[in-house]
């Protein structure tokens, strides 16, 4: 079993591409390494999904729920994308994982369309950390770790 679950939804495998301004010119290999090494150093192990499909999305969430899958994880961390607008499907399946579960966003979705100020997901997760680039993810990684040891 994984302790943290790392998802990634659509179009976020053009990190670095897509639209530099806003998202800068990292990619989304050069965040994992960083997401990986952090990892590394408090101590937990990690396991990366992105997709640009909903229903995988809602798939990997249910195996990190499952107890004999092998994508069993005891965290989430979470950044559904254009999908945290408008995806039930995605809230119901982090409904049913207990786990310490957190939505990141690399911009600051509130300084952008009126869209992307609802979010679906945020009153399923324990938290929700926007605006700060790969910091996002990397805030997020110590505040599950931290979740986990309270387990
Ligand atoms: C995003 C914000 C979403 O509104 C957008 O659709 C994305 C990226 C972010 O990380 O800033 O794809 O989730």
């Amino acid at each position: 079993m994984t302790d943290i679950l790392v998802i990634n939804g659509p179009n976020l495998n053009m990190f670095g591409m897509s639209e530099p301004q806003i998202y800068g010119a990292e990619t989304l290999a050069d965040y994992e390494a960083k997401i990986e090494a952090l990892c590394a150093e408090l101590g937990v192990s990690c396991q990366f999904f992105q997709s640009n499909h909903e229903g995988e999305l809602v798939t990997s969430i249910q195996n990190a729920a499952l107890p004999d899958s092998p994508g069993t994880a005891k965290a989430i961390v979470i950044n559904a994308a254009a999908y945290t607008h408008t995806s039930v499907a995605l809230r119901d399946a982090l409904s049913l994982f207990s786990g310490p579960k957190i939505e990141v966003h690399v911009s600051n979705v509130m300084k952008r369309e009126a869209f992307r100020h609802e979010s679906y997901i945020s009153a399923v997760c324990d938290g929700i950390i926007i605006g700060l680039g790969v910091n996002s993810y990397l805030m997020a990684v110590r505040a599950v770790t931290d979740q986990l040891k309270q387990i």
